[in-house]
This record gives C-alpha cells, structure tokens and sequence, in this order.
C-alpha cells in the first residue's frame, strides 16, 4: 500500500473519493475537487472512483454513454495531475464486491432515515420525480457507503452537499460494528472548502446550467466562451468605473492569475482598463495556466492502449482492496 513519508501529517490514513462520470470536467469541478484531490496524494494512501453505478439514479438515458465518460473522465483525472503511482483510480462496475457490501449495508439502515436524507428530498423536487423514484435512487447513500467503507477509508474529501451521505455511511459502519466487530473505521468528511466558483453567467459554474468552461477546453473554446461571460452589468461603457466584487471574471483572475488581482481591481474601480480587455488578459493567462493540463490530457488521449492498461491496473488494485475487505466482512458475519 501507498504510505506517505513520516514528515506528513495524513501518513498511512486511507481516503476514498468518487464522481459520477457525466462529461467533461470543467473549472469548478477542478476548483472544488481534483486540485484537492492532486494534494492529498502526497500524504494518504489514495482511492479516486469513477461513481458509474452511481449515474443510473438519476439518468438511466444516459447509459450508452458512461462507457466513454468513465474514460473522460480518466483523462481529465490524468491531466490535472492524479498519479495512477501513487493513487488507487479505479471504476465502481469494475469491483463487484461494491454491490455485495451495498446489499449487505442496506440491512443496517432503515427506511425512514433513507427517506429523511435531504439530498433525496431536494432530488425529488428538483427533477419532480414524485412516485416515480426508484428504488435504487433511494439507496444512492447506501452504494455511496459501500465505496467508503469497502476501502476502510479514514477520510473523504467532499463537497458540503455530500455531508448528509457521510453522516448516513457512519451510521451504517457504526451498526454494522456494534452487531459482527469492529471491521470499518468512521470516516469523517473532508470539506472541500471552495468559495461558490461562478460559471460564465455568474451563477454556480454548473453542467445543468449550461455555464460551464471545460478543462480541457481549447485555446479557441477558453476565449470564446471567456469573451460574452458575465461582468459588472452596472459598466455599460468603459468610462465608468466597475465593481470587481460582483464580476465573475475577476472570481477568475483570483482562481487563476493571483499576481493580478491587485491591478485588475484598481483598474477596473477607476475604469483604467475596459472589460473587453480585461476578459482578453485572463484569457491568456487560464490558457497558460491549463497548458501543461491539456498537453497531459493529449499524451493519454493519444495512446488508448496506455490509458486501457491504467484503467486495467487501477481496478486490479482496488479489486485486491475490496477482496480483503469482504473476506473480513464474511469472517465478522459468519456467511458469505
Ligand atoms: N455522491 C458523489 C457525488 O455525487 C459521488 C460519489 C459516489 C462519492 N461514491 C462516493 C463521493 C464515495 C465520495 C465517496 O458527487
Ligand atoms: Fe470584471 Fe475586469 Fe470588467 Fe472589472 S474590468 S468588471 S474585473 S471584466
């Protein structure tokens, strides 16, 4: 296993992570989650899952395509900087165990507190389901604690609206312990701490909204998209001085070109600079700044044969994981 050296804090710790395999990664998930996840391989022994099974509960129509974005999602996970060396990346379907520990866990919870979770709630509103919910949907927290507790993690970076599913899956670990044994740790939750990233509305950069910018995008994509995205709206001429506070591009500049935040608001306050501009610098500089990203992605994207073999070798890994955590589950359960 993949320990850290003595001097790190998270040394021997195990973390597991996942995302559902939607489409391409864009700025906010690489904000909220994978530049996270490119530090903590440092110090823990990491685990980062491709949630396929995950995205049957809530877009079965998307089935066709999970197959190719499991594999884009590979390439971005590559690109950013996951190291298939140092960390575990492997796909859900691909441990069958999963769906052992996800029916054994589903024992341990009941119906009613699946029902309260307020992820579901919301889910049920938001895409007016209604009665229409599936059984499997319901469960969602249920496979979500199997991929936790399958590789005995310590620790589980997540966004704040993942915390009412690390409540439930120290639930289900704490009654399963108290019944066989002491098999899997609590884990706790590792709050990705993001400032709400906007998209190129100023709204939440959010696939359903339609405001995103890939990061993988293009040189060309990047500008086109950076070019109508959302500034002051009080600055109808470049005579009048801006608010950078409210400016979504100055959110970026932050993100992305640290060194000129200070400039950029002066000059935006005293109308120095006009957003045309100013949309233009940042643009060279996110370009400059997914360069080395974008030339990793197109190494793996360029030998299919070389990303198939990380993907083989990853979920031979996790495999070996998940079979040494089922035999101790069958060892504390007396079956299986
Ligand atoms: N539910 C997570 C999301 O929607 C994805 C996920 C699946 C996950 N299994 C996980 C996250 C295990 C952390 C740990 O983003
Ligand atoms: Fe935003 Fe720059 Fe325009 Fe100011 S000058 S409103 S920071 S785009």
């Amino acid at each position: 296993m993949n320990q850290g050296t003595s001097s790190n804090p998270g040394s021997g710790k195990i973390i597991l992570s996942g995302m559902r395999p939607t489409g391409r990664l864009h700025w906010g998930n690489y904000t909220g989650a994978l530049e996270n996840w490119n530090r903590l391989q440092g110090d823990y022994s990491c685990h980062f899952m491709v949630a396929d099974w995950h995205v049957l509960t809530t877009a079965l129509d998307k089935v066709p395509e999970i197959r190719e974005n499991s594999r884009q999602m590979y390439l971005d996970w590559l690109g950013a900087g996951l190291d298939p060396e140092k960390s575990i990346l492997f796909i859900q379907s691909e441990i069958k165990e999963h769906a052992e520990l996800y029916l054994l866990l589903s024992m341990m919870i009941s119906m009613g507190r699946l029902e309260r979770n307020p992820t579901f709630k919301e889910q049920i509103r938001d895409l007016n389901l209604g009665n229409e919910i599936s059984y499997g949907h319901l469960g969602y927290p249920v496979l979500q604690a199997a991929d936790i507790l399958m590789y005995q993690a310590h620790a589980v970076p997540v966004g704040e609206d993942q915390l009412p599913h690390l409540e439930l899956t120290r639930e289900m670990a704490r009654r399963f312990n108290r019944i066989f044994g002491d098999v899997f740790p609590e884990p706790e939750p590792l709050v990705t701490k993001f400032a709400r990233f906007p998209g190129t509305d100023g709204k939440r950069m959010s696939k359903s909204l339609g405001n995103t910018i890939e990061i993988s995008a293009s040189p060309e994509e990047i500008r086109k998209k950076i070019k109508p995205a959302f500034t002051d709206p009080a600055r109808l001429r470049k005579t009048d001085p801006g608010n950078p506070e409210i400016c979504a591009v100055y959110t970026w500049y932050q993100k992305f070109m640290p060194e000129e935040v200070e400039e950029t608001a002066r000059e935006c306050r005293t109308a120095a600079r006009g957003c045309v501009d100013c949309k233009m610098k940042l643009a060279d500089g996110v370009i400059e700044h997914f360069a080395p990203l974008r030339e990793r992605r197109a190494e793996f994207e360029n030998n299919p044969t070389r990303l198939d073999e990380i993907i083989r070798a990853g979920c031979e890994r996790a495999g070996a994981v998940a079979a040494r955590t089922m035999a101790a589950v069958h060892d504390a359960m007396g079956i299986g």
